[in-house]
């Protein structure tokens, strides 16, 4: 017989979580205006909010931790990160940050001005909130197939190439660079396939423009690649990221998430130019260019977190664990995002309450009936997020109105797996009972969705 899967690690340390009744989260929910990120974290059972630094480090992350060097300048933790994002990713220059939305604003202050464009594939709302903020444009270029959730489509992260160059040649020298998001977060976790990849550089190359990755899940989206690209399937991880990698100029990352660290981010780039131009940026918003806003332990630990985050059993153990919570989900006709993506299973709401209307906030009207069901968080990624149009102020409705399920790393058993999809049946059961939807009470004039109050419409 052969032998069933199980993680390479075992567990050293636990955290206790609290399980609540149903009135007490009805009352907390009232309390958070029905805004999931205003509850408190042991109000929540299990805390699908995010895989954004919510990751258990390993013993020798946190072996890390106590060697990291704290001195200002030129500290050894800055020279294991150095060599760690030179080793795996092969940038030469870089500078550390103290997260993903930080390496965005340094490098977004030396390349974009007001009224450029910037294309690439669903931008994430950090990203597009940072070139929004400048008065420039993110131009959506994902492919269609990625906004219909029945399909199967292997990398629904990829940018389509006649879109993108319509971009290119209508809009001229107001494109600044291309961005490419691995994986795609907005679009469901969704991979973007090497051949992709090097369509978008030999696109960059014909109309001279820079290619920066976002690599927030660079590795995930390198376990896919493997898993689902011809030719791919005997390469190491560390050799398709290494060729993923030689497509990009330069990349901003959230450590939080393939790194797995509980803070951290960094920008890489190959030119030494666009080193010294954001090294100003970074030492006035982050700190000076060896430490960038985090601790030298905290970088030792993420420098050790490219390596582990880039072995494939841990990948494998990882990737396996969001297809089991999706695969249950499918297997209980619950309308999600397929295929599964790398970080979070993405429940399309429309599908879920067809009969809800959009402006009632439809993925974020089932978070707040699966918390109530379950205690479980997850977060809404639809019109919430998506806010207003800039100019003209008006809500904006996107393609797809989800809810992740973002699973953090090494941190839940499958058994918290079985309880979300049980909740999500119960719900799904009872869809037609659920008939009302939100209405904002009180919102912030950029990226609403953290702070926003609503009630019940
Ligand atoms: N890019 C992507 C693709 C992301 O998913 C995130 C964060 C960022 C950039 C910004 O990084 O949070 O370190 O400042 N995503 C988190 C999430 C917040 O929940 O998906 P950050």
């Amino acid at each position: 017989m052969e032998l069933p899967f199980a993680e390479s690690y075992k567990i050293k340390m636990v955290e206790t979580i609290r399980r609540s009744t149903r009135e007490e989260r009805e009352q907390w929910i009232k309390e958070a205006s029905y805004n999931l990120f205003r509850l408190k974290s042991d109000q929540v059972f299990i805390d699908l909010l995010t895989d954004s630094g919510t990751g258990a480090m390993s013993d020798k992350q946190w072996s890390e931790m106590m060697t990291g060097d704290e001195s200002y300048a030129g500290a050894s933790s800055y020279f294991k990160m150095k060599n760690a994002i030179s080793d795996i990713l092969g940038f030469e220059y870089f500078l550390p940050t103290h997260q993903g939305r930080a390496a965005e604003n340094v490098l977004f202050s030396v390349l974009v001005r007001e009224g450029d464009i910037i294309p690439g594939n669903s931008h994430f709302d950090t990203t597009k909130g940072h070139i929004e903020f400048r008065k420039a444009f993110a131009v959506d270029c994902t492919i269609d197939e990625a906004f219909d959730t029945t399909l199967d489509h292997p990398f629904k992260g990829n940018i389509d190439p006649v879109k993108l160059e319509k971009v290119l040649v209508e809009q001229g020298d107001r494109v600044k660079f291309i961005i490419v998001t691995v994986t795609c977060n907005s679009s469901g976790g969704q991979p973007v396939s090497m051949e992709n990849l090097r369509m978008v550089r030999h696109l960059a190359n014909k109309f001279g423009k820079q290619v920066v990755f976002d690599a927030a899940r660079f590795a995930e989206n390198a376990y896919f690649i493997k898993k689902r690209e011809a030719g791919y399937a005997d390469k190491t991880i560390r050799a398709i990221v290494g060729e993923m990698f030689s497509y990009a100029d330069a990349m901003t990352m959230s450590a939080k998430k393939d790194a797995i660290v509980n803070m951290g981010g960094f920008i890489a780039m190959r030119s030494h130019d666009l080193h010294q131009k954001a090294s100003v940026f970074n030492i006035m918003f982050e700190g000076y260019i060896t430490y960038g806003g985090m601790s030298g332990r905290d970088m030792s630990a993420l420098a050790r977190g490219l390596y582990e985050g880039t072995e494939f059993d841990y990948l494998d153990s990882r990737i396996r664990q969001v297809t089991y919570l999706g695969h249950q989900l499918m297997d209980l006709g619950i309308p999600v995002q397929q295929p599964i993506g790398g970080h979070a299973v993405f429940v399309d709401a429309k599908r879920f309450f067809p009969h809800l209307p959009k402006e009632g906030f439809v993925a974020q009207t089932l978070a707040v009936q699966l918390y109530l069901e379950a205690g479980v968080r997850g977060v809404e990624i639809g019109a919430l997020l998506a806010d207003r149009d800039p100019v003209s102020r008006e809500n904006r409705y996107p393609a797809l109105e989800l809810m992740r399920l973002a699973i953090p790393r090494r941190v839940y058993t499958n058994n918290h797996m079985d309880v979300v999809a049980v909740a999500l049946k119960n719900i799904w059961d009872r869809r037609d009972e659920i008939t009302r939807g939100l209405r904002i009470v009180s919102e912030a004039p950029i990226m609403r969705h953290f702070t926003v109050e609503l009630d019940l419409a």
